[in-house]
């Protein structure tokens, strides 16, 4: 097999732990929900959102993290901190879905697959919402849900880091 990358070397750390880990971003005015447009995302909070994804995963034996933040500089980090931590990331960039490149940058750095997620279908929404700098590196997209966009990226997510772990042996 041919030498792999630092990155790719550290991503198949997370792989060697008996438990799925799953990390799951969000970004800016997500700590909003339930009051910030409730007509477009829906009633429910950021932190009843991340208490189902941690019920959730206790029951599907994936360890679920969560983490928000309003400065792509943090989410840059936290991206970062991932490195072999864990095997699968959730993230919902919020609008730095539609600009960021250091976001992208960041997720191509680290060698986890991503699950795109948004809580409203952009394409049904304004134009500028239809481009995402990440899409294309992006292992899938789960859009249009609400709430209900993150509980089935994380059952895909499951299914993503079992392949992924067969694959390695
Ligand atoms: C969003 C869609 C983005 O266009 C918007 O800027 C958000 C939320 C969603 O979950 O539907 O903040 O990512």
């Amino acid at each position: 097999m041919a030498t792999s990358s630092k990155a790719q070397q550290k991503a198949g750390e997370a792989s060697s732990g008996a438990q799925i880990a799953v990390l799951v971003i969000h970004g800016p005015n997500l700590n909003l929900l339930g009051e910030r447009e409730p007509e477009v995302y829906g009633r429910t909070r950021l932190a009843d959102i991340d208490k189902e994804l941690k019920r959730l995963g206790r029951e599907l034996e994936m360890k679920v993290e969560t983490f928000q933040s309003n400065g792509e500089g943090a989410i840059v980090d936290r991206i970062q901190r991932a490195l072999g931590k864990c095997d699968v990331m959730l993230i919902n960039p919020g609008a730095y879905t539609h600009t960021s490149v250091a976001i992208r940058d960041a997720i191509a750095a680290v060698s986890v697959p991503v699950i795109e997620v948004h809580l409203s279908n952009v394409y049904r929404r304004e134009p500028f919402r239809h481009h995402s700098t990440i899409a294309d590196i992006a292992h899938g997209r789960i859009m249009g849900f609400g709430a209900e966009s993150y509980t089935l990226a994380l059952r895909a997510a499951r299914t993503i880091a079992e392949e992924s772990r067969r694959r390695a042996g």
